[in-house]
């Protein structure tokens, strides 16, 4: 046997939330407790409930609260926050002592955020998996279409075992998905605590056993679903090359799915279990309606609401044409409806709002400064360090990778100036940033920014590599 239980005596596993307000879902989780005072797993609520409260649970316990953590999810149709905590909760419950596992609340709780539509997709995976026995589903798409919030989405719906692919901070192996995706079904078919062998990361046999052992132990009617996203961000360099990335089995185990979300890129997986691939481009008017949907209710917020009706076409004009410039792309919406709410676009007028999210980027780029002359090699350095590093940086780690003395100050501004394209954490007490998202790295990767940066991105991660070999040497 594989795993072994750890602790025959009944020790406390303490844990934490990832999610950005662990009050939130406490909250959330207490007005579904007490609306829902007929339902059947209502003790499971309220155990999961007094969970999260103490940020402890006995060792003994553990088993039986990973167990429920999906079955609350699918019952109660349970508010992002508290499905985020709920899902990192059943992380660490899975998650070998001493270790520390991959939290995705946060990321779920934000990307879940206003969610609206795309009954086609998720149509489309219930159908999958009504008709199969077991397969690959993957969903593609073009940067910030949407594709992370559709699988956050499910997460959030159906409380399935998720990994996130997130080169920019550092996830992007089989290994770490392995790890991730073991623990999580360790915990949610409710097995004893694990230890997994050393190299269970070196192959896809370890995973397979456990997606066969995790499968028997759930009923069968019961599909056991894995979601997967961005197998475009993965790194498969240090996989053999003959191997499927992220060395998924190539035969999957009746009553098991992967719904995995991938850029249009070529990906290495061969598979002789059904597998299906969804394009979310061939969805025009779908998209079109979500997109206006969202619009439409962003509109109860004032700025947005004046900025409409002051628009040449009225609302509906507005909201059609918004749609349109953002060309059905929710990462578009998500970065220029607040600067309109802020007045950016107003002197303008509605035509010179950018057109799709590289335009957006563009327009950003410039008024920044940033292909102004001299060029502002700081300036240039610390964007540019702040998309390549793969972990979040500090402040004071960014002041010292400028080659010309530079204060914290500076950087606090240059920080301000792009406030919105990063993603802010805490970590030992210190801010931390790394990019919002992967398409604002893409953008800095088109060649005729990088040359007209005048730099090379082999330059700016020498600078990184040295930066971080000069930290650590003076520790
Ligand atoms: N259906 C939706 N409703 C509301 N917001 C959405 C929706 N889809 C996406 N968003 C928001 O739009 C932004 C971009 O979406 P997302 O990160 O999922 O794009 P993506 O397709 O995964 O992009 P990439 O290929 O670069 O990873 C996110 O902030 C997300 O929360
Ligand atoms: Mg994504």
């Amino acid at each position: 046997m594989y795993l072994s239980p750890v602790a025959a005596d009944n020790v406390n596993i303490s844990f934490s939330s990832s999610s950005a307000d662990l009050g939130q879902a406490l909250s959330q989780l207490q007005s579904v407790v007490e609306r829902e005072s007929e339902a059947g797993e209502r003790a499971a609520l309220d155990e999961l409930l007094a969970v999260l409260s103490s940020q402890s649970v006995a060792d003994t316990a553990a088993v039986e609260v990973g167990r429920s953590v999906r079955r609350v999810v699918r019952r109660f149709d349970l508010p992002a926050e508290a499905v985020a905590a709920l899902v990192d909760l059943r992380a660490q419950v899975g998650s070998a002592p001493e270790t520390m596992p991959h939290l995705w609340g946060a990321l779920i709780a934000d990307r879940t955020r206003e969610f609206v539509g795309r009954r086609y997709v998720f149509e489309a995976i219930d159908e999958f998996l009504t008709e199969n026995q077991c397969g690959y589903l993957v969903l593609q798409g073009d940067p910030g279409m949407g594709k992370s919030a559709i699988l956050a989405e499910y997460v959030r719906r159906t409380g399935c075992v998720v990994h996130f692919n997130v080169r920019s901070v550092g996830v992007s192996s089989a290994a770490q998905f392995i790890r991730s995706v073991c623990a999580q079904l360790v915990a949610d078919v409710g097995l004893p605590h694990p230890v997994m062998p050393s190299n269970a990361v070196d192959s896809g046999a370890f995973l397979l056993s456990l997606l066969v052992d995790a499968r028997q132990r759930l009923p069968k009617e019961e599909p056991l679903v894995i979601a997967v996203d961005a197998l475009d961000e993965v790194d498969g360099s240090a996989q053999p090359d003959v191997a499927n990335l992220l060395f998924l089995p190539p035969v999957l185990p009746d009553g098991v799915f992967f719904v995995m979300t991938s850029r249009n890129v070529d990906v290495r997986l061969v598979a002789q279990s059904p597998y299906r691939e969804l394009d979310l481009m061939a969805h025009g008017t779908e998209n079109r309606e979500d997109v206006k949907a969202y619009v439409s209710a962003a509109m109860s917020r004032p700025e947005l609401a004046a900025w409409a009706r002051e628009y040449g076409g009225g609302v509906d004009g507005a909201i059609s044409d918004l749609a349109e410039r953002s060309e059905d792309n929710f990462m578009y919406l998500r970065y220029v409806m607040p600067e309109i709410e802020r007045g950016a676009y107003r002197r303008f007028g509605t035509d010179r709002l950018p057109r799709g999210l590289e335009n957006y980027y563009g327009d950003h780029w410039r008024m920044m400064g940033m292909t102004a002359r001299p060029l502002p090699r700081t300036k240039l350095l610390i964007v540019f360090t702040l998309c390549e590093a793969r972990q979040a940086v500090s402040r004071s780690l960014l002041a010292s990778i400028a080659t010309d003395p530079v204060d914290e100050l500076t950087v606090q501004e240059v920080l301000d100036e792009w406030k919105q394209f990063l993603h802010e954490e805490r970590v030992l007490g210190q801010t931390r940033y790394s990019p919002y998202h992967t398409s604002f790295r893409d953008f800095l990767h088109r060649k005729d920014i990088v040359q007209a940066a005048g730099l090379t991105i082999e330059w700016v991660h020498g600078q990184i590599a040295d930066l971080l070999w000069r930290t650590t040497f003076e520790q």
